[in-house]
């Protein structure tokens, strides 16, 4: 059975998966161990980041033992704002310390050949890493990270990490990490908002799998945040009230 929390509203998602990223984060470093988290790009995610930043304090988390990592990119100059690592870099660092050798953007396109380099770039930063927590954003086409339906992002590859041209969302230049790497995470977070994404959230709660967002699931644990109009289409013995 799928794990969903409904929220009224976008704030109120925001600050919910905030406060319970926030607490699954603690309770893996538990013991001394190094968390890793992926982060994904989006509006909804953003909002977390701000929420998150804001409870850091006292709350138990150390920074120095937390892995950034992120699910994909979008292949532009390093200060371009549509990256997806600046402004969740801005809404992190400003709030509490965060250690160069433990985050990791993806690279940008600057002083590099192409978007396939990158991606073997970041293959080889990446290694095995399995990702405790892995947050993910939902297209209104089911695509996840940058793994977009009926496109080429989407075909079985023995890559880490993929180059990805022609994106129907811009722009469309990207690196993201394959379905296989998301899937080795232990614990996938979507974060859904928005009537637009109604249609995308039943199929991929009901694992279609024609999109993206029907195959993505954690090895221990697969959790969907969503708000009251983006669960417009669940049917309601899904949900956790
Ligand atoms: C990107 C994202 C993408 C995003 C979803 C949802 O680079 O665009 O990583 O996968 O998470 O499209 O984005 P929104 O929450 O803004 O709709």
């Amino acid at each position: 059975m799928a794990e969903i929390h409904r929220y009224g509203s976008a704030a109120e998602l925001a600050e919910g998966a905030a406060r319970m990223l926030l607490a699954a984060l603690v309770a893996r470093q538990d013991g001394g161990a190094i968390v890793h988290l992926c982060l994904t790009g989006g509006r909804i995610a953003n909002k977390v980041y701000a929420h998150l930043g804001g409870l850091v304090e006292g709350s138990g988390l150390d920074p120095g033992r937390m892995e950034l990592w992120w699910g994909d990119e979008r292949f532009l100059p390093t200060d371009d704002p549509d990256r997806n690592a600046g402004p969740t870099l801005a809404l992190l660092a400003g709030r509490f310390p965060l250690d160069p050798a433990r985050t990791h953007p993806m690279p940008s396109a600057d002083g590099v050949a192409d978007n396939a380099a990158s991606a073997a770039t970041y293959a080889k930063e990446l290694g095995d890493t399995t990702f405790d927590i892995c947050l993910l954003g939902l297209g209104e086409d089911g695509h996840v990270a940058s793994i977009f339906p009926d496109h080429p992002s989407f075909d079985p590859t023995p890559h880490a990490v993929i180059a990805v041209n022609d994106a129907p969302k811009p722009p469309s230049e990207r690196i993201s990490l394959s379905l296989g790497t998301l899937c080795r995470s232990r614990e996938v977070w979507f974060l859904v908002s928005g009537a637009e994404k109604a249609d995308a959230l039943r199929r991929a709660v009901l694992g279609d799998p024609t999109i993206p967002a029907g195959l993505a699931r954690g090895t221990e644990r697969t959790v969907w945040f969503v708000d009251l109009d983006a669960a417009a289409g669940l049917p309601y013995y899904r949900c956790i009230f």
